[in-house]
């Protein structure tokens, strides 16, 4: 059976400045050691004005945080006011950038196309793109979260290289657990994630599959953690809230799935 290492990624949205970020990843990276690191892809998603900050700090203290950003444009360059490239992203050493999170497609009204442009840009620079995907309550309450999901994986994954598509990491976030305290149960999350490997499985095959990492992502924190990451579909979480605060986020990285 392959072995899937286990991803903790800390999104912060719309939060802290460069310096506050500074201090934060500092605490962050006091509270974690090797074993911490050698057990778990440990990530963190600062905004764009934050990255060079955390780059800096990660570098100087010579921590094995690896660095994340939150979204970036299709294109390398060009006339795209207030866009940033995934180049220059990958410039500052950036390893993945999460696309299609579901604010942006909700907020920002990004299409399942603008999504795929933005999976195969990331790729085309060496970096890796985390994809989320996940239903509203009302397809939820319809039955419809499984069609949701399967459409944005197939949207996003069609036409892909084997070797592009393997360096991809998926993140399921039902859009109604996010940043309501109200997180997927350990079981639903674990079923939608195996739907999602599955329909994968019948396109791309076992082998890709059974390497490709899926992590949840909705309300998970310090309490639940364990609880989401006992069950065997759950690669790891993608945090909002809980990942702001270094002690917490540290709590998460250092669960222990009991
Ligand atoms: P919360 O952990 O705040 O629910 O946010 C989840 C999320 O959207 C991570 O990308």
């Amino acid at each position: 059976m392959t072995v899937r290492k286990p991803m903790m990624a800390g999104n912060w949205k719309m939060n802290h400045t460069h310096l506050e970020a500074i201090q934060v990843v500092q605490k962050l990276g006091f509270r974690l050691d090797a074993k911490d690191y050698e057990r778990v892809d440990v990530v963190v998603c600062p905004p764009f004005t934050a990255l060079r900050s955390v780059q800096t700090t990660i570098d100087g203290d010579r921590l094995q945080i690896q660095l994340g950003a939150q979204n970036c444009h299709w294109e390398m360059s060009g006339a795209y006011t207030g866009e940033i490239s995934p180049l220059m992203l990958a410039k500052l050493t950036v390893k993945y950038v999460i696309v299609g999170h579901s604010e942006r497609r909700q907020l920002f009204g990004e299409t399942d196309e603008m999504v795929a442009k933005k999976l195969r840009a990331v790729l085309a620079t060496g970096m890796a793109p985390i994809l989320c995907v996940g239903e509203t309550l009302e397809e939820r309450e319809q039955g419809t979260t499984d069609a949701k999901v399967k459409g944005q994986i197939e949207a996003a994954f069609a036409g892909l290289p084997m070797d592009d598509a393997a360096r991809c990491i998926v993140a399921y976030e039902p859009i109604w657990a996010i940043g309501t305290g109200r997180s997927a149960g350990p079981e639903d999350a674990n079923n939608t994630i195996k739907v999602i490997r599955d329909h994968l499985r019948i396109g791309l095959g076992d082998e890709f599959a059974d390497a490709l990492r899926i992590l949840y992502g909705g309300s998970v924190k310090p309490g639940n953690v364990a609880e989401l990451m006992a069950m065997p579909e759950i690669d790891g979480g993608l945090v909002g809230a809980a990942c702001l605060d270094p002690d917490d986020f540290g709590r998460i990285v250092q669960y222990s799935a009991g």
